[in-house]
């Protein structure tokens, strides 16, 4: 098996004011320059993406985008296209986190399409999957994570998957303060992993994958114990320093 580098990430969505950014990004600095196992990285609002990448120069934390367009320039009114982003360094870009699916009714088709121009731009994509809550009452989780999966494997190519990141992230566990169990998330990242090796075996191995709501500094060790759960994407407790530092810590 592969030795992965799990990778925590910042969403902060849209949250902070560049009065609140500035403390919360000098806070984390300071602790992961402390040391820190896993890779940090920070995925902000697209506005604060110039401030928070001079912040983080010449650290090993990289920048993240939250969003970007599917097309790749023109009349498309308040989009930003992966160039955009490729100007202020950005590294990751989140792409089909649920709130756009849900919110924004992003398709599995337009998530495809943004992950492949995040893709071919030489960013990483950290393409997001996971079910509702009906969904996993209906014993659908497996059925609804291989669709949104199966949809940019079948567009991008498995060979894209070799830069890229994956995140399962129940909806339901969302901003709930309920978390899946390790068990619940083990079973889904394996269950990705095996969907990818179908493809690719050696893609499949390496892939990170990381599990996304309600990860807070007291469930993340137990969480990332696991053998599947390759880091977080870290919503609510992203915001505070103390709280995120205590989640980047939690990787042996
Ligand atoms: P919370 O950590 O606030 O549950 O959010 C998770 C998430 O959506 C990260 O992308």
């Amino acid at each position: 098996m592969t030795d992965r580098r799990s990778l925590i990430a910042a969403n902060w969505k849209m949250n902070g004011t560049l009065a609140s950014i500035r403390p919360l990004v000098q806070g984390v600095l300071a602790g992961v320059a402390k040391g820190c196992q896993a890779e940090v990285a920070l995925c902000a609002p697209a506005i604060y993406l110039a401030e928070v990448g001079q912040l983080l120069k010449g650290s090993s934390i990289a920048l993240g985008a939250q969003n970007v367009s599917n097309h790749e320039s023109g009349a498309y009114t308040g989009e930003i296209s992966t160039a955009m982003l490729q100007d202020y360094a950005c590294r990751y870009v989140i792409v089909g986190h649920s709130e756009r699916r849900n919110l924004y009714g992003e398709t599995d088709q337009q998530v495809a399409e943004k992950f492949m121009r995040v893709q071919a731009s030489g960013m990483t994509p950290i393409l997001c999957v996971g079910e509702l809550l009906e969904e996993r009452e209906a014993g659908n989780t497996e059925e609804v994570v291989a669709r949104q999966l199966d949809m940019v494997i079948q567009q991008a190519d498995i060979a894209a998957f070799a830069n890229a990141v994956l995140a399962y992230e129940p909806v339901w566990a969302i901003g709930t303060g309920r978390t899946a169990t390790s068990e619940q998330a083990q079973e889904v990242h394996a269950f990705i992993r095996l969907r990818l090796a179908r493809h690719d075996n050696r893609i499949a191995d390496k892939i990170r994958i990381q599990y996304g709501g309600s990860v807070k500094a007291a469930n993340a060790r137990e969480l990332f114990s696991m053998a599947d759960v390759d880091g977080g994407l870290i919503g609510g407790a992203s915001l505070k320093a103390d709280e995120f530092l205590g989640i980047c810590h939690a990787v042996r």
